[in-house]
């Protein structure tokens, strides 16, 4: 398979960070190995036949599969403890004690397989307890990547995914599949909704949302691209709500949200 060529590849980069956000200027090789095979799989010979067909708005089917090939899906489960930690210790305790009609807004964007998204319902299990019944706490999972998706709602992951979980939580939150595979059960898979949107759309809501988290997306935006967004995601957070980014991603100060501790930002309550 021959290589990408130089104004192709000029090309690709323009096309995906106009229309979704991630920048590839410097993942020219990770471009070349990752189509590489997908573009054989298709029955093309050579690379920018195949990119130049992916890129064109008539073929819907290779364009989702050239934007899932070159997003990066890695998480797993409670990764960035401390979110975890904080969303149990000040964001449900705050949730509580400020949402009166129980309907609670939380926004998973760039949830990838689902992980993430399990790990915040996991945790509102553990807060609320019998209680949560009570409340509508029902978790909006985004990502642009439709195999990630499928995988996250399938909520099938290998043995090792839960290694880093502790064996109760383990225990009562995913079943053992006979291959070995663990499953999480029902009421949390079903406590998630997953959906496919691009962060660069317009972000349509009913209410605005109590708790964004946004982690591990904006590392692949330009600073441009990321401040933008975080402008966008302030624009329908609640007063006093809060978003939570990856450790990596810094916030410009002018973003609207107000710096709480490392990845965790607030949108200043209403006086
Ligand atoms: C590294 S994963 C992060 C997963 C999870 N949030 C975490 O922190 O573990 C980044 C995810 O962002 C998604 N993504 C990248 N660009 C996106 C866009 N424009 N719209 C929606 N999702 C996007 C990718 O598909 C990928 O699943």
């Amino acid at each position: 398979m021959v290589r990408i060529t130089d104004g192709c590849f000029e090309r690709l980069v323009c096309f995906i960070k106009a229309n979704y956000g991630m920048d590839l200027a410097n993942k020219r090789v990770l471009a070349d190995s990752r189509l590489a095979s997908t573009a054989a799989s298709e029955g093309y010979h050579d690379l920018d036949s195949y990119i130049e067909d992916a890129m064109s708005p008539d073929n819907i089917r290779l364009r989702t599969q050239l934007v899932n090939r070159l997003t990066t899906n890695h998480t797993y489960f409670m990764r960035e403890a401390e979110h975890f930690t904080f969303m149990f210790e000040k964001v449900l305790p705050y949730i509580e004690s400020t949402v009166t009609d129980r309907d609670v807004r939380i926004w998973c964007a760039g949830c990838s397989t689902g992980q993430e998204a399990y790990s915040m319902s996991m945790v509102i299990d553990e807060y609320f307890g019998a209680a949560r019944h009570r409340w509508d706490t029902t978790i909006l999972a985004t990502d642009i990547n439709t195999d990630a998706l499928i995988t996250a709602r399938n909520g099938i992951y290998p043995a090792d995914a839960v290694d880093g979980l502790s064996e109760e939580r383990v225990d009562r939150y995913f079943t053992r599949q006979p291959d070995g595979s663990y499953r999480i059960n029902e009421d949390i898979r079903n406590s998630v909704v997953f959906k496919r949107f691009n962060l660069m759309d317009e972000i349509v809501y009913k209410k605005p949302f109590d708790l964004i988290s946004c982690r591990n997306v904006m590392i692949y935006f330009s600073s441009e691209t990321k401040d933008a967004l975080v402008k966008r995601l302030c624009g329908c957070t609640k007063a006093g709500g809060y978003l939570f980014t990856g450790h990596a991603e810094n916030l410009s100060r002018d973003c609207g949200y107000e710096y709480i501790s490392p990845a965790i930002f607030r949108k200043p309550p209403e006086c």
